[in-house]
C-alpha cells in the first residue's frame, strides 16, 4: 500500500527517522551510564514500546493505570507509573496489575502512600515507590528535601511498599540545549545532596528517575540520576524542533491531511481541526511571532492559524503555490502526544511505501 491509498486525516511515521531516534537516544544512555525508561504516553503503543525495549533497556513509564494495563496486556513486563495513584479503584487495578508486570509508582503524599499500601497489603503484594520531589515545574513533588525525607521514611516502615528512590521531572527546563548545562547541574547538585540525606538515614536511594525530551542529551550534567524518561524523542514535534531538542529530519511524524476548501478569498480548509490536531500552541512563538498550530512541512509560508472541530484553517495569503482541492498536506504538529491520543492507527512508511500498521491501543486510555 502507498500513502496515497490513505483516507486523512491520519498519522505517518517515518520508520526511518523513528528508528534512528530509538537507536540514538539508547546509544547515548549506555554511553553514559543512564537507564532509559521511555515515557510511552507520546505513542500509546505496545508496538512502538516493544521497539524502545529492543534497544536494551527493558522498563517503561506510564502515566496512567490504564494505560500501564495496556502495555502489560501485551508483554511489558516493567512498568513505572509517574503519576500518583490515587482512590480505591485504581489501586485496585495497580495491585492487580503486579500479577503481569513489575509495577512502580512514583507519589508525593503520604495519603497516596497509603491507598496504595491498603491495597497492596489485601492483595499479598508489594509495590515499589519513587518518592518524587518538585524540581521547577511546580505541578507534582514534595517542596522541600526535609519533606522527602519524612515521606520516604514514612514509606520505608510501610507494609505492602519497597521504598526504592527518587523521582522528579524537569519539565520547566524548556530551552536551547546549549542553554541547559547551568541549571542541570543545579539539579544534579539538589539530587546528590538528597541522595546523601536518604543514605544517613539508611534509606534506598539506588534508583533515580528524571529526564524530559529537551534536556535528554543533557542528562550526563545531571550529577545524582540513575535514569531518564523522555517520552516524545521517537517522533517528535514542533515544540521539539523550536527548542532545539531534534532537527527536521528527526521529526519522524506528520498529520496528512486533505485540502477540502478554497472557496474564502486568502484561506484554504483542510480535513483536521481540534478532533485531529491538539490545541496546544507553539510555546516558543515570540510576542511577534504569530503562534499556530503546527508546521505545513509543504509550504512554511501557509499559516496553520486556527481550528474548528473539523476544519484546519489555513492562511494562504503568502503561500508559494495556491492549493488545489483534494491537495494532500503534511502538517507538523506541536504536539505529539495529544495528538496521537485522538487517533487510532499510526502508519509506519518508507517512502511513500506503508510498510507497518500499529494500533494506537493505550489511546483514550485517561483512567
Ligand atoms: C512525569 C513525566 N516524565 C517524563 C515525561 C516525558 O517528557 P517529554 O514529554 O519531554 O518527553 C513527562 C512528560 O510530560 C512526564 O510528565
Amino acid at each position: 500500500m502507498t500513502i496515497h491509498e490513505l483516507d486523512t486525516p491520519c498519522l505517518l511515521v517515518n520508520l526511518d527517522a523513528l528508528h534512528s531516534n530509538l537507536k540514538r537516544m539508547a546509544d547515548y544512555c549506555r554511553k553514559h551510564g543512564l537507564n532509559l525508561r521511555p515515557h510511552t504516553k507520546t505513542h500509546k503503543s505496545p508496538d512502538i514500546a516493544r521497539l524502545q525495549i529492543a534497544q536494551g533497556f527493558p522498563g517503561i513509564t506510564c502515566a496512567k493505570v490504564g494505560e500501564a494495563e495496556v502495555m502489560a496486556e501485551h508483554g511489558i513486563t516493567d512498568i513505572l507509573i509517574c503519576f500518583p495513584v490515587v482512590g480505591e479503584i485504581k489501586t485496585q487495578r495497580l495491585c492487580r496489575l503486579t500479577r503481569k508486570a513489575k509495577i512502580a509508582v512514583a507519589l508525593d503524599s503520604v495519603e497516596a502512600a497509603d491507598g496504595i499500601a491498603r491495597e497492596a497489603i489485601r492483595q499479598g503484594v508489594t509495590i515499589d515507590v519513587l518518592v518524587e520531589i518538585n524540581v521547577g515545574m511546580n505541578r507534582v513533588g514534595v517542596e522541600t528535601p526535609e519533606l522527602l525525607v519524612a515521606l520516604a521514611e514514612k514509606v520505608h516502615r510501610m507494609k505492602g511498599l519497597r521504598l526504592r528512590g527518587i523521582a522528579c521531572y524537569p519539565g520547566h527546563l524548556f530551552s536551547k540545549p546549549n542553554e541547559q548545562e547551568r541549571p542541570l547541574r543545579e539539579l544534579g547538585d539538589r539530587l546528590t545532596d538528597l541522595r546523601l540525606r536518604f543514605r544517613a538515614k539508611g534509606l534506598d536511594d539506588r534508583w533515580v528517575s528524571a529526564g524530559s525530551t529537551p534536556t535528554a542529551y543533557q542528562s550526563h550534567f545531571v550529577r545524582g540520576i540513575t535514569e531518564i524518561r523522555p517520552g516524545q524523542y521517537p517522533l517528535n514535534d514542533r515544540n521539539m524542533l523550536g527548542v532545539g531538542a531534534c532537527t527536521l529530519n528527526q521529526c519522524a511524524f506528520h498529520v496528512m491531511t486533505t485540502v477540502v476548501s478554497t472557496a474564502v478569498r486568502n484561506h484554504a480548509m483542510m480535513d483536521g481541526g481540534t478532533k485531529t490536531f491538539s490545541s496546544d500552541r507553539y510555546i516558543l512563538a515570540g510576542a511577534k511571532t504569530e503562534s499556530t498550530y503546527g508546521l505545513v512541512r509543504d509550504d512554511e509560508n501557509i499559516v496553520f492559524c486556527s481550528m474548528s472541530e473539523e476544519h484546519g484553517h489555513l492562511d494562504v495569503s503568502r503561500a508559494h503555490r495556491p492549493l488545489n482541492i483534494g491537495q494532500r498536506l503534511r502538517v507538523l504538529p506541536n504536539h505529539v502526544c495529544p495528538t496521537v491520543n485522538l487517533h487510532e492507527k499510526l502508519y509506519g512508511i518508507r517512502g511513500e511505501t506503508v510498510e507497518t500498521v500499529w494500533e494506537i491501543k493505550g489511546r483514550g486510555k485517561i483512567q
